[in-house]
């Protein structure tokens, strides 16, 4: 892997594109309960793992079995979910793997197993143990596609609106709310039973002209507290997590090098630092159960950017503020930063070892601008996908957008290279056919 290239233009960019358009977690807290009676070993374990919880405890104890033999893998853990307390039926089925007391240990660690094999990457994710979404932003022109709908239901399991749950179309008028873009976006998932993570409820970016010149205090605040209460109470029982706070924080680079602080926006000028918070808290009184995360770029591999965050996150969660997880977005290449599969890996373990969940949520490799070749895009997308993979917290890797077509980086001329009319940063080509980025995905999911 090359080293993170400094100078890049996102401040350009983002005014560009972003200013001028003004299983689940339960899964991953399944998978380290069953850790504890999978080092019991296999079969013995049974009970061991099912005692904690019957469904965490089974299926892991089951899982070791199978990552060691090869055989009787997701099948036998269920077996020991089904009992709930480990006892003949997880004790054979367990003992296919974990007779000598090895397999449970090894699959109980702290690893995701990964299905036998799969069609899709949608049903490798269904498949793992625990399983892990696969997500896609989906935009409301790509589903006047009938190519670009089929290729997203069958390979995703996952939905974000690329724009259509933005301040700017959902509340384009103060107090007037406009729901049409986002229903479709939202009745197709569920159509295709896709999951939906909103996106997103406090962000400086896709703001309209009223709320971002808005001043005072207690005007800004109860504006955002109508937002957030009216969008997630649009949306209650059919989407359960949302981004509630997005790119918060900048720094000199848009790297995410040098002088991280905290990004002006009409929320940190009038509120102060607290908005956060209070953000996250709005959003808790909304829905008691919704999975609630902070989003940001250029956080997906350690620089001083991070750092921050993970600081603002610790402190976030000492304070009791409800946030549950973190999403990177890993938007890679010109004109974020990169980050290869071991810093990646290391860096969203320490978020998960805050008791969070972690996702990665924007994901695509620009080539463009001579800073990663072919290869290198390919070795990312492999690695960062497996870091994530391999950590039963990250429950979800979203790319951003389906082929490269239709990807947000066209609207960006610096995207465009090597004589190619599009961008060439997703896992399908301008005609919906695989690339060689999709197989490194799937060879991730797969445990390759
Ligand atoms: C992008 C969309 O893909 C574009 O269509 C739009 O013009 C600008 O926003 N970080 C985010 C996403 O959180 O919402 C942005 O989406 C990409 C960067």
């Amino acid at each position: 892997m090359r080293s993170a290239p400094i100078t890049l233009l996102l401040s350009a960019f983002l005014c560009t594109v972003g200013c001028s358009d003004s299983g689940d977690g339960d899964g991953g807290e399944t998978a380290s309960v069953g850790a504890t009676g999978g080092t019991g070993g296999g079969a013995t374990s049974g009970a061991g793992g099912a005692t904690t919880s019957g469904a965490g405890g089974g299926a892991t104890t089951g899982a070791g079995g199978g990552a060691t033999t090869g055989t009787g893998d997701t099948t036998t853990g269920t077996g020991g979910a089904t009992t709930g307390t480990g006892d003949t039926t997880t004790g054979a089925g367990g003992g296919t793997g974990g007779s000598d007391g090895t397999g449970g240990s090894a699959g109980g660690g702290s690893a995701r197993v990964p299905a036998g094999s799969a069609s899709t990457l949608r049903e490798a994710g269904e498949k793992a143990n625990p399983p892990i979404l696969i997500g896609a932003a989906i935009s409301g022109g790509g589903l006047n596609d009938n190519n670009y709908k089929r290729v997203a239901a069958a390979e995703h399991s996952y939905v974000t609106a690329e724009n259509e749950m933005k301040w700017e179309s959902v509340e384009p008028q103060a107090g007037q709310f406009s729901w049409g873009a986002g229903d479709n976006i939202v009745n197709w998932a569920r159509q295709n039973n896709m999951k939906v993570k909103g996106h997103t409820l406090v962000w400086h970016n896709q703001l309209p002209g009223w709320m971002s010149s808005m001043t005072g205090k207690d005007n800004v605040t109860a504006a955002m507290r109508r937002h957030i209460t009216q969008v997630m109470g649009h949306f209650k029982d059919r989407i359960d997590s949302w981004d509630v706070v997005n790119e918060a924080v900048q720094t000199d680079s848009d790297t995410g090098v040098g002088n991280p602080r905290m990004r002006p926006s009409v929320f940190l000028n009038q509120i102060g630092e607290g908005y956060i918070d209070l953000a996250f808290q709005i959003a808790r009184e909304q829905d008691p159960k919704a999975k609630l995360y902070y989003n940001d770029y250029s956080i997906d591999a350690r620089n001083a950017k991070v750092d921050f965050v993970y600081n603002m996150v610790k402190g976030m969660v000492e304070r009791g503020v409800p946030i549950d997880g973190v999403g990177f977005q890993m938007h890679i290449g010109p004109p974020n930063n990169e980050a290869g599969g071991a810093d990646v890996a290391a860096n969203l373990k320490r978020f998960t070892d805050l008791g969070l969940e972690v996702l990665i949520s924007e994901m695509d490799i620009n080539r463009c601008g001579g800073v990663v070749t072919a290869e290198e895009q390919l070795a990312y997308y492999h690695d960062i996908v497996e870091a994530c993979f391999k950590l039963p917290k990250c429950t979800a890797v979203t790319f951003w957008g389906i082929n490269d077509g239709r990807s947000w980086l066209n609207s960006w001329s610096g995207a465009l290279c090597n004589g190619q009319q599009s961008s060439q940063s997703l896992l399908f080509n301008d005609q919906y056919q695989k690339k060689e980025t999709y197989n490194r995905v799937m060879d991730a999911l797969l445990g390759k």
